[in-house]
């Protein structure tokens, strides 16, 4: 009898923990395995075998508002929708970190960050409209028209593909599409560990990608009375302060992020900087955005905060007269340059015949650098990067022009 009760109760007992093991494999990984936020919160687990091994991204963490507010690792590194976890030593952890997990708390920095020219055009500039569903392109074209809906960069596909993973790809990556269907990079400006509002303020982190020959940004600002301030001053400024009450106390010396994104005296934040802005100053030809009038009256806005109006119309007034002789300058060579085509005498691919070097030389770097210049006080590259070469160049592609024509109409022999 009582070795038949015990054997009854051990083929329950055995009959039960089955089952509770059967229930639970139909239950999701992460609720049987994942020690929740809370656990890593705790205990500090990711923290402490990382901080062994990579003391400087614990460190970055825990220099972050993240950290201060109880976000743990867990909270970036879990699997979202379209995401696929990996078993991590009793986690399961997702080791691609995108913006997919970043909307997760902040949708609405996401919705306008897609609306922008850094989200699908920026990846689309390189790489055309291919990496992108179809609802990706049209989304973007509504706010950017044209800019996914294109063709690969031509002179991407001439310079291969090693160029654009090492070079184009490394800046142009902010808008590239993930995996798991989201676009982008947050990390771009915020890093991945700091996820700071202090270090996207900084010129440099913008500078990072706006610099160099075709779009000196970081170098005209940097010979701006803006920039030269912030170099004096930087110590005395404020520039952890919240967006959500930052004021000309904090900033009193702009930043890119300052014009381009910051809510400065209640001003709204914004991770869509065409709303500021009015001209297509990177186009060949440039015309006017859609937005016109709005973008500079909500950049004005924010120039307001410190100066007074009619400071602010010189530069604009200025600006836009270097907008219309540029245009008129390039337009002149633009037309000996089409002629050539139409006339037989350049044929087959771009960037064959050095005169199409010197052409885009003109308006890719000297003509947006005389622009750029004149909108954010570069006069040095007003003049000596911009309206400089744009004369010289212009010289030497009339003369180039008509070498061609008379090689062309020599008699072969
Ligand atoms: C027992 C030690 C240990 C713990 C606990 C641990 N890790 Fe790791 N982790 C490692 C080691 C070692 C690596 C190096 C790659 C490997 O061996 O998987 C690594 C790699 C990583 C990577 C890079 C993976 C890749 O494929 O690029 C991430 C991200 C990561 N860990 C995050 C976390 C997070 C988040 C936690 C907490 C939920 C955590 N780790 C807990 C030891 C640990
Ligand atoms: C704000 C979100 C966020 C938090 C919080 C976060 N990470 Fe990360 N982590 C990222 C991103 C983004 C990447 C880059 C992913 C990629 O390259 O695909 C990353 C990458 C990593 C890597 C690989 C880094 C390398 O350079 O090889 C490790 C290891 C890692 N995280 C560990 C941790 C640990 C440990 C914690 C907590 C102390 C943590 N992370 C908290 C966003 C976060
Ligand atoms: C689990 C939710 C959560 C996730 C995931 C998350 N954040 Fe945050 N984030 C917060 C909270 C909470 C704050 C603090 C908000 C506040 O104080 O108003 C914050 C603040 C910030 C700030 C402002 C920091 C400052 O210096 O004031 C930035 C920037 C930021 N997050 C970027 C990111 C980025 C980029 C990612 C993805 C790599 C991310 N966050 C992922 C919850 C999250
Ligand atoms: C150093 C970072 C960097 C590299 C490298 C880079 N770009 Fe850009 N690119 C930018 C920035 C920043 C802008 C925005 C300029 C502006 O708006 O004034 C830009 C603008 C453009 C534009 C004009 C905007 C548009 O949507 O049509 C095109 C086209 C472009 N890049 C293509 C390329 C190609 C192709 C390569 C490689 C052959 C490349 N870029 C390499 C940073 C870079
Ligand atoms: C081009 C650089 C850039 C990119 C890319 C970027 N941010 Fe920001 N973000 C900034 C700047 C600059 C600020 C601070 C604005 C200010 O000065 O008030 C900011 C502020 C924030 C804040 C604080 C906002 C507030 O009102 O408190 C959050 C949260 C944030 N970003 C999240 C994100 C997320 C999520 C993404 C990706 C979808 C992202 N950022 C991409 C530059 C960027
Ligand atoms: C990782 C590289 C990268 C970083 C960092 C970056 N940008 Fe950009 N930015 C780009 C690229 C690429 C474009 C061109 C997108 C296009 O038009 O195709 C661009 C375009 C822009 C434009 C023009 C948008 C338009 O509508 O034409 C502005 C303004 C701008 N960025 C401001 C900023 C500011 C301010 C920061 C720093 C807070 C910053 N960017 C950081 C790569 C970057
Ligand atoms: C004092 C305010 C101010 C500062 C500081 C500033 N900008 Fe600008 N930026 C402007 C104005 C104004 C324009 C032209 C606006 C228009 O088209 O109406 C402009 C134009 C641009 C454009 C041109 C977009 C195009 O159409 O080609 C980019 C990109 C840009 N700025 C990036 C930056 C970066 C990066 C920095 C910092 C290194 C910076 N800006 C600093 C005010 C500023
Ligand atoms: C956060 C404050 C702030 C914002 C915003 C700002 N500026 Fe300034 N600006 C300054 C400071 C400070 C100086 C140096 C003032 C001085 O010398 O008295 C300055 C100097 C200038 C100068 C040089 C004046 C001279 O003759 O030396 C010009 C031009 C200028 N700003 C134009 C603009 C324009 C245009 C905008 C908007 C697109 C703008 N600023 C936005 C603070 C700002």
């Amino acid at each position: 009898m009582k070795f038949a009760n015990v054997f009854m109760s051990i083929v329950v007992g055995s009959a039960l923990i089955a089952a509770a093991m059967i229930v639970n494999s139909f239950r999701p990984a992460a609720v049987t395995q994942q020690p929740t936020p809370a656990f890593v919160r705790a205990t500090g687990k990711c923290a402490e075998c990382h901080s062994k091994t990579q003391y400087s991204i614990v460190h970055e963490f825990e220099l972050s508002v993240h950290a201060s507010k109880s976000v743990t690792c867990l909270d970036c590194h879990s699997e979202r929708e379209g995401q696929t976890g990996q078993e991590h030593y009793g986690f399961t952890i997702n080791p691609h970190v995108t913006a997919a997990n970043c909307r997760a708390c902040h949708e609405q920095e996401y919705q306008q960050f897609l609306r922008s020219r850094h989200a699908a055009p920026a990846w689309a500039a390189v790489a055309g409209k291919d990496d992108f569903s179809v609802e990706q392109i049209a989304f973007s074209e509504r706010f950017q028209p044209g800019g996914t809906d294109r063709a690969a960069n031509g002179l991407a596909l001439i310079e291969g593909s090693s160029a654009i993973a090492s070079g184009c790809a490394s800046c142009h990556t902010i808008g590239k599409p993930n995996p798991d269907g989201t676009i982008g990079t947050c990390t771009a400006c915020h890093t991945r560990h700091t996820s700071s509002v202090e270090v996207a303020r900084l010129p440099s982190t913008c500078g990072q990608c706006h610099m160099g020959p075709d779009h000196s940004q970081l170098e005209i600002y940097s010979e701006s009375k803006h920039g030269v301030m912030f170099e004096a001053q930087h110590d005395q400024l404020n520039l952890a302060a919240s967006p959500k009450s930052l004021t000309t106390k904090d900033m009193f010396i702009p930043t890119c992020a300052t014009c381009h994104m910051s809510g400065i005296n209640g001003l709204a934040v914004t991770h869509e900087p065409s709303e500021r802005l009015s001209y297509y100053l990177f186009a060949e030809i440039t015309k006017e955005r859609p937005n016109f009038a709005r973008a500079q009256a909500n950049m004005q806005a924010v120039c307001l905060n410190c100066h007074t109006q009619p400071l602010v119309d010189r530069v604009y007034s200025q600006g836009a007269a270097v907008v219309q002789t540029t245009n008129e300058k390039i337009a002149a060579v633009k037309a000996i340059m089409d002629t050539l085509r139409a006339d037989g005498i350049l044929t087959g691919a771009s960037f064959a015949t050095p005169i199409e070097f010197d052409y885009f030389d003109l308006w890719h770097y000297y003509g947006r650098t005389a622009k750029h210049g004149a909108f954010m006080g570069g006069a040095d590259f007003v003049q000596w990067h911009g309206n400089y070469p744009i004369l010289k160049h212009s010289v030497e592609i009339e003369h180039e022009a008509q070498q061609l024509r008379s090689e062309h109409a020599a008699p072969e022999n």
